[in-house]
């Protein structure tokens, strides 16, 4: 059987072209997704991908997620891509507790609780590719993002730490930190502050979300095993890091 992928928060935006990109490169995909069923079941209709609804930042739910995908494929999870993410974009002094713990449980909790729940069989089967999504806010900040800069942040720490730890199994960790692409999240943004924005992007446009898809490909073919702990930022420019 070929490479079993999962991919959180994979029927929409950057997700849904990682799935797609990972299913035309030939790996066996299942796409989870958190609350939008009626684009969850297009996109199962569209791509025929199996989709697993659950809380990335609930850790029993992620448990038993992973024990049924396991269990409906008969094999192991050999690559994750963490990609659920949400913002609550305010000033620090308008944030609510509620908003800074939503997206830190979300954006990165997710990446604990979903790795420790595959990071047994990838080490038994001495083989793993997790790649997790950062965000070029985690390592510039950005106004308005307290809380997701500090997600995105530590996802590059989280990265680096667990990239240590798998390499002797063969289990290789990297991140990619995209840039605005045009994405639902990204079109949330007030228009005046996105063309602000954009005018910053030396490459001059947004980026699309098949930009990032190719770089996951890249980092969980079979022959990068010796790229670890490295993050990949795909930005136009925007920042270079
Ligand atoms: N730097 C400096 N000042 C800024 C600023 C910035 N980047 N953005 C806004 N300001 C200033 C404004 O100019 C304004 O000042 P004046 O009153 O003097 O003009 C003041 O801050 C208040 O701005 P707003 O009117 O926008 O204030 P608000 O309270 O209505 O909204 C906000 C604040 C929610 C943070 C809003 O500005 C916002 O949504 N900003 C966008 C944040 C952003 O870029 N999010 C990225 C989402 S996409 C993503 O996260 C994906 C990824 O990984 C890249």
């Amino acid at each position: 059987m070929s490479r079993l992928a999962l991919v959180t928060g994979g029927t929409r935006g950057i997700g849904e072209a990682i799935s797609t990109r990972l299913k035309d490169a030939g790996y066996i995909v299942a796409a989870n997704y958190g609350s939008n069923d009626e684009k969850a079941k297009a996109f199962n209709k569209e791509h025929d991908i199996p989709i697993y609804k659950f809380d990335v930042s609930d850790f029993d739910a992620c448990k038993a997620a992973i024990e049924q995908i396991r269990s409906d494929f008969g094999h192991d999870i050999d690559i994750l891509v963490n990609n659920a993410g949400i913002t609550r974009d305010n000033t620090i002094h308008n944030m609510t507790p509620e908003c800074w713990h939503k997206v830190m449980e979300t954006d990165l909790g997710s990446c604990f609780n979903l790795s420790r729940n595959v990071i047994e069989t990838m080490r038994t089967n001495n083989f793993g590719r997790i790649v997790n999504i950062g965000s070029i806010n985690g390592q510039a900040g950005q106004y308005g993002q307290v809380n997701y800069a500090a997600a995105k942040s530590g996802i590059h720490g989280f990265t680096k730490a667990l990239a240590q730890e798998g390499a002797r199994h063969n289990i290789t960790v990297n991140a990619i930190a995209p840039g605005y692409i045009e994405t639902d999240m990204v079109r949330a943004v007030p228009p005046k502050v996105l063309a602000k924005i954009v005018a910053g992007i030396p490459i001059g446009r947004l980026g699309q979300p098949e930009e990032i898809a190719r770089g996951v490909a890249f980092l969980v073919a079979d022959e990068a095993g010796f790229i670890t702990g490295s993050t990949m930022s795909i930005n136009g420019g925007q920042h270079m890091y």
